[in-house]
């Protein structure tokens, strides 16, 4: 992520331009589109103007004197802006989708510090006592603790996964309910960013801060045993929205885009492009800055462990690190691939997420016990910022549940990413975290990839990227490059 800031960036873009020339030529270039291979890229029958790929460019910014026609207009790549109801797609658009809705009846206890409580507004009369188990990670899958003792309003809590049982008066279970609680972890390594003597050594190194504050980061960035020798250390807080691309979240997420936007001044990446076809080979660069194909322990039958992924340099930094999927059965390290022996981050939310939709028949269910899945997975995110205000930390969640299989399902995430990042900006946990807000891919089935739209977005992920405003001044020149390369072509490495 940090090279998105560096100007060893353009070199990167440069050498990845290249082997995406080929791409760029099918896809961006002289191609009325006529005819499309599902399978296939983009056929070309006949040469023509860019303008005409069969679907009209629109300005970017409305209002504004400067009309662009294409995102990213550089020598090798040329992106065309489209507009994302043109008439070659819209019929394929559903634009009335019912919003998701979640019985919450059920729901009937609650979390706040360390006491579990039934909530009495709630509770029914046939209610008679509940119950609790922790849930414990066993390798992939996961195990419950032994029943605690009954309760009849509150009881403490220990655990960081719980599920709670709630029975009638002749003892049958009545519901059902599962919760994340806060536990505070301390970073595994003794040299951590506080007190390690290094880090001090780099912070008062005028020619590291000279090449900073020049953006001449070069080599700098990268040396030194992997740590950032930026003198503040951000949280990285990572949002990422499974099948979404910019072009839908035009369509669909349109509170959120003007919040990142117009609120939170995020950086778009216009050019931000997949480098491969599903979660896996995209979020395999994304995380440990190279192709599924050239790491060999990605393929271990013993599962994925022995490969390094960006959040163990944070680890090495003092950092608290977590990795949440709401869809765990169709994990990114799990779906291909063998999973984690050991745990992988010190918040890991799977043994949560696999007790809590076990039993659900429907693989498209988007509610468990009152909640959706994606609702609880923002509820952890802000719980997490929130406790861990004053520590570092890198967390990293995958939302697939509402936007894999449908274009609008991502609708349903608009309110819930709103206000989430409402919550976080307002309540000041923003000051001090990177975030991105982003998609490893666009929509990869059904009619829309028909389309020369549909097969532009599915190649190109949104991707916001918000910084404090703070820094933004203090490391200017790096600003300046992240916001050079939002009109570049760029990848998830
Ligand atoms: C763009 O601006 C025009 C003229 O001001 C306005 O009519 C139109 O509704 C705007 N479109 C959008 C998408 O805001
Ligand atoms: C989002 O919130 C608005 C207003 O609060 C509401 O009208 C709308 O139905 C909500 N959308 C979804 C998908 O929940
Ligand atoms: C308790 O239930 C009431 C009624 O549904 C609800 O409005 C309230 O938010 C619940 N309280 C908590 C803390 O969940
Ligand atoms: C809960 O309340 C019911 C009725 O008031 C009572 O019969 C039961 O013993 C109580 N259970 C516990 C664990 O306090
Ligand atoms: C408790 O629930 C079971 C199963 O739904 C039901 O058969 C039983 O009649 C209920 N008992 C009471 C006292 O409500
Ligand atoms: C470097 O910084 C540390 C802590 O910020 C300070 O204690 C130390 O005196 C500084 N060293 C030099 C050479 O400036
Ligand atoms: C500061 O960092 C530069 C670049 O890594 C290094 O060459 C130089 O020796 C360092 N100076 C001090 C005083 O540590
Ligand atoms: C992360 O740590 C690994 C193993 O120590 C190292 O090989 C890699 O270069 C580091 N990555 C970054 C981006 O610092
Ligand atoms: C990791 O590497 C060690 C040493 O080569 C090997 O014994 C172990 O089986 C590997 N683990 C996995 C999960 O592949
Ligand atoms: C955000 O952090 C910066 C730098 O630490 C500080 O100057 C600023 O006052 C903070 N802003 C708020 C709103 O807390």
């Amino acid at each position: 992520m940090l090279t998105l800031f560096t100007e060893s960036f353009f070199w990167m873009v440069i050498n990845v331009t290249a082997l995406f020339f080929f791409l760029c030529t099918i896809l961006f270039s002289y191609s009325r589109l006529v005819y499309v291979d599902v399978d296939n890229d983009i056929a070309v029958s006949s040469y023509d103007e860019l303008y005409s790929c069969g679907v009209k460019t629109v300005p970017l910014d409305n209002g504004s004197t400067r009309t662009w026609i294409f995102l990213v207009d550089t020598e090798n790549c040329r992106i065309p802006n489209v507009d994302p109801f043109d008439t070659s797609i819209k019929h394929l658009l559903n634009l009335h989708s019912k919003p998701y809705r979640c019985d919450d009846r059920k729901l009937v206890t609650y979390i706040q510090g360390n006491t579990l409580y039934l909530n009495q507004t709630k509770q029914s009369k046939h209610l008679s006592f509940c119950r609790f188990k922790a849930i414990y990670r066993n390798g992939n899958t996961f195990e419950f603790g032994e029943e605690s003792q009954a309760f009849n309003r509150s009881i403490e809590i220990k655990d960081e996964f719980i599920k709670v049982m709630c029975y009638n008066f002749s003892r049958s279970v009545m519901v059902e309910n599962y919760h994340l609680h806060f536990i505070m972890k301390y970073p595994k390594t003794k040299e951590s960013i506080y007190n390690s003597k290094q880090s001090n050594d780099i912070k008062n190194n005028t020619t590291i801060n000279h090449l900073i504050k020049t953006g001449k980061t070069l080599n700098v960035l990268s040396n030194q045993n992997g740590r950032f020798e930026i003198k503040d250390h951000l949280n990285v807080l990572l949002v990422m929205i499974d099948s979404t691309s910019r072009i839908n979240s035009l369509r669909y997420l349109p509170k959120t885009r003007k919040y990142l936007i117009d609120t939170l001044e995020a950086t778009e990446m216009l050019g931000y492009n997949k480098l491969a076809d599903n979660t896996m080979v995209n979020m395999v660069p994304f995380l440990t800055g190279d192709y599924y194909e050239n790491q060999p322990c990605l393929k271990s039958k013993h599962g994925v462990d022995n490969c390094s992924f960006i959040w163990q340099n944070y680890s090495q930094s003092g950092y608290l690190t977590h990795f949440g999927e709401d869809w765990p059965r169709i994990g990114t390290f799990h779906y291909s691939l063998k999973g984690f022996k050991r745990q992988p981050t010190d918040y890991d939310d799977r043994p949560f997420h696999l007790a809590n939709e076990k039993g659900s028949r429907l693989m498209m269910e988007t509610c468990f016990h009152g909640r959706s899945s994606s609702e609880t997975l923002y509820w952890r995110i802000y719980d997490l910022a929130y406790n861990l205000r004053n520590k570092h930390y890198f967390s990293l969640s995958i939302l697939s549940r509402m936007s894999h299989d449908f274009l609008e399902g991502v609708k349903n995430l608009d309110n819930l990413s709103l206000n989430t990042l409402k919550k976080l900006y307002e309540n000041n946990l923003l000051n001090k975290t990177f975030l991105a807000f982003f998609g490893d891919h666009g929509m990869r089935i059904g009619k829309v990839r028909m389309t020369f739209i549909g097969q532009l977005e599915e190649r190109l992920p949104m991707m916001f990227i918000y910084i404090p405003e703070w820094f933004k001044t203090k490391y200017s020149s790096l600003f300046n490059n992240l916001i050079t390369n939002s009109r570049q072509l760029t990848t998830h490495f």
